[in-house]
């Protein structure tokens, strides 16, 4: 091989790398980049490929954090909280674990990007269904976890001394996905349950169109303390969201929808019968605060504009590959 043709691969070093995102960026980012994968001691590897390099990682134990970003060029940092049961927790792993992360993003002079994975829920819902939110407009985040996502965000913008990206996902689904495989095996079971029987509108993104939009942002000037939001293409209300999971399952369910003033008492009684334990409940008071919000939509226009970025849409095959995933895991 002719000395010229060696080319330096990047390093890449990832957080939370071992969840539904966080793997799927690791799986597929390790072909063009070296991939270091950070997991807590005694974490789910499963999600991960075969022959990946994992460190494994205390984050109060800052000599050991140093040391494994020596050397690496970007840092993409997905671990969080999204359930919580308490604000100190969110408080902990979402703003507190990223400020440290910034700090030592800052010291690391090979560090030359921070990639910050928020979400949508730090900007809010928009105000309606013609007017997605942009990138520029106010946040109004309804959640605790979304005001958490915020105020990292905002940690982010001040305390970096070098250029940071921050995307803000939407729903996500695909192979890996623990909340969306709940419609997936309530359909199995032929039940579908929507909150309150107005039309609520969403946009989703599938993981592997969200994996390529942020390999778009690494190392790339335009994206430099920028903030994106990241959705596919569809606008959907939850309804036609399950209909099209109905259609590549080959199920019909029954519809149940569960009146808005119901739901707080159920929220309310699940909190309580899981008191001793540490995840609150799939429906929890925080969570009726963002069934509140009818329209989740984002904007992709400067996507499309800075990054070139588009989904090409055919959510029943994005569906449908999420559905034999689960299948051949044995998830469903
Ligand atoms: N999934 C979505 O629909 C969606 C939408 C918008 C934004 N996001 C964002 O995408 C990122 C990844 O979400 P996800 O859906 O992949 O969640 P996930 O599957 O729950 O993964 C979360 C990751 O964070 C790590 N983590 C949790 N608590 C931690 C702690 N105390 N210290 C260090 N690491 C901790 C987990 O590690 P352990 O396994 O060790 O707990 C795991 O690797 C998050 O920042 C989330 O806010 C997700």
């Amino acid at each position: 091989m002719c000395f010229s043709e060696v080319t330096y691969m990047q390093k890449l070093i990832i957080t939370g790398s071992n969840g539904f995102v966080g793997s799927a960026l690791a799986n597929n980012l390790k072909e063009n980049y070296e991939v270091t994968c950070l997991v807590r001691h005694g974490s789910n590897i499963n999600l991960l490929s075969k022959n990946i390099n994992i460190k494994y990682i205390d984050y109060n134990n800052t000599e050991v954090i140093m040391e494994l970003l020596l050397g690496q060029d970007v840092l993409i940092h997905t671990a969080a909280l999204t359930r919580a049961k308490r604000w100190q927790q969110f408080k902990q792993i979402n703003i507190d674990l990223t400020e440290k992360l910034i700090e030592f993003y800052n010291k690391t002079s090979s560090l030359k990007q921070f990639i910050f994975i928020s979400s949508q829920a730090a900007a809010g819902p928009a105000p309606d269904k013609s007017t997605p939110k942009l990138e520029s407009d106010k946040c109004h985040p309804v959640t605790r976890y979304g005001k958490s996502k915020l105020l990292a965000e905002n940690l982010i913008k001040e305390k970096a001394k070098k250029p940071w990206t921050i995307i803000r996902p939407v729903s996500v689904f695909g192979p890996g996905d623990k909340d969306f495989l709940q419609y997936f095996r309530l359909i199995k079971k032929h039940l579908a349950m929507f909150i309150g029987f107005r039309q609520k509108y969403y946009n989703f993104i599938f993981v592997e169109d969200l994996v390529e939009m942020i390999s778009k942002t690494i190392n790339n000037g335009k994206a430099y303390n920028e903030t994106f939001f990241a959705r596919g293409t569809d606008v959907l209300s939850i309804q036609q969201f399950v209909h099209n999971i109905e259609n590549v399952m080959n199920a019909k369910a029954l519809h149940l929808h569960i009146p808005q003033f119901l739901l707080y008492s159920i929220a309310l009684v699940s909190e309580i019968l899981t008191v001793f334990s540490h995840r609150p409940p799939i429906v929890n008071r925080e969570k009726i605060k963002e069934f509140k919000g009818e329209y989740w939509l984002v904007s992709n226009k400067k996507t499309k504009k800075i990054l070139d970025f588009e989904t090409t849409e055919n959510i029943l095959d994005k569906l449908k590959i999420t559905y034999q995933w689960y299948k051949d895991k044995g998830w469903i």
